[in-house]
């Protein structure tokens, strides 16, 4: 598996790892499963994926029946957003660690740029009677420093963020000790990232594609648990063009989409509990995309309106100072 080494720690990170948002506790125990014995080596799961328990099962059967071994395994957690103030960083990182049934994680993310009051009785966001989630205007240089004692204190091997546009990550970078060593950010044909990709090179910052097929799916999630729709909801995978480079290459459509993320040194995190697509998804190192091929793919970035993830399923999200995207009108 090819991987990338990460500045600061020089861990191996492999390039492709699996994505496990929105997988329930049965699916997800047997998708790791599927996973490890098909080669993959790196989980990504979230403390408010309320999956780590799951995950942290798979990989204790696998290591108690000698397939492997802990550190043959690069497992990121985040830190959720309504655990980010620092009096709550290092009780979060043990929550997900117990979870997981490990002493120590390969990356720990911040999830988010922007922070929400803590509902301390469900350990989830505090929401308001509106409906509107209850903003916690907490500074990330802050979260930070906290996070910077977890590698000392060996509870994490490297740190990094996820959502932060470039002006955040390069406000962290400049007052951090510990630098990022990982951005991990929505990215794929359709929102393509070019300027975090120049930043990210020149601070040296590993980049992780989220919902590198476009999540689909997703906007069945946003509406049943949020009542929040998507105008347009985009099928990345379902582009002619991405059709007819996947048919020249006898190779799917999400087989495209993740070699060209990977061919250009972005890691891919792929979500699947489908057993023929968790191994397809990490069967892309037997051919190269041909320069035409990349062009074309490179063509169907449409910049931010390619964006899935804007968070406005979080009502009232836009009003945080930290909110890290475009702004637009909310329809009610
Ligand atoms: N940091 C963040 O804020 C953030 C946000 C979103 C996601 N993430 C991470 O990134 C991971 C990936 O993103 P994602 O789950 O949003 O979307 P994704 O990986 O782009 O897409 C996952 C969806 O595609 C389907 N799928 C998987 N492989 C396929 C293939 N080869 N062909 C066709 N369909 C396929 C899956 O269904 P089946 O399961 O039925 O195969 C699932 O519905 C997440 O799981 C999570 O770990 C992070």
């Amino acid at each position: 598996m090819k991987t990338i080494k990460l500045t600061g720690s020089g861990l191996e990170m492999p390039v492709v790892g699996l994505g496990t948002w929105r997988a329930q506790p049965q699916e997800v125990e047997n998708a790791v499963n599927v996973a490890l014995e098909s080669g993959y080596r790196h989980i990504d799961t979230a403390f408010n994926y309320n999956n780590e328990d799951s995950i942290g099962k798979s990989i204790k059967q696998w290591i108690d029946s000698g397939k492997g071994k802990r550190e043959d395994l690069f497992i990121t957690t985040k830190l959720p957003n309504f655990g980010s103030r620092p009096s709550d960083v290092e009780r979060f990182l043990k929550l997900s660690l117990q979870r997981l049934q490990t002493d120590y994680v390969d990356l720990y993310l911040m999830h988010m740029p922007f922070s929400f009051h803590l509902n301390e009785t469900t350990l989830s966001p505090l929401v308001n009677e509106d409906g509107s989630f209850s903003l916690d205007n907490v500074d990330f240089v802050d979260t930070w420093k906290v996070m910077e004692e977890q590698v000392q204190k060996g509870l994490v091997k490297a740190i990094g963020v996820s959502n932060f546009n470039a002006e955040q990550l390069q406000r962290l970078y400049n007052n951090s000790e510990i630098k990022p060593a990982v951005l991990q950010v929505e990215m794929h044909a359709y929102l393509q990232q070019k300027n975090l990709k120049e930043v990210c090179k020149q601070l040296q910052v590993a980049l992780t594609a989220y919902s590198p097929l476009g999540s689909p799916g997703a906007n069945n999630h946003f509406s049943s648990k949020y009542n929040y729709l998507l105008d347009d909801f985009p099928d990345i995978l379902g582009h002619p063009i991405v059709k007819e480079i996947a048919q020249k290459y006898n190779k799917s459509p999400g087989q495209i989409l993740l070699k060209h993320l990977v061919q250009n040194d972005i890691i891919v995190i792929p979500k699947s509990g489908n057993p023929d697509r968790i191994k397809a998804n990490i069967d892309i190192f037997d051919f190269e995309l041909a320069k035409e091929d990349i062009e074309k793919l490179d063509s169907l970035d449409k910049g931010e309106d390619g964006r899935i993830f804007d968070f406005y399923f979080f009502k009232g999200v836009e009003n945080h100072p930290n909110y890290p995207f475009r702004k637009k009108e909310r329809k009610e």
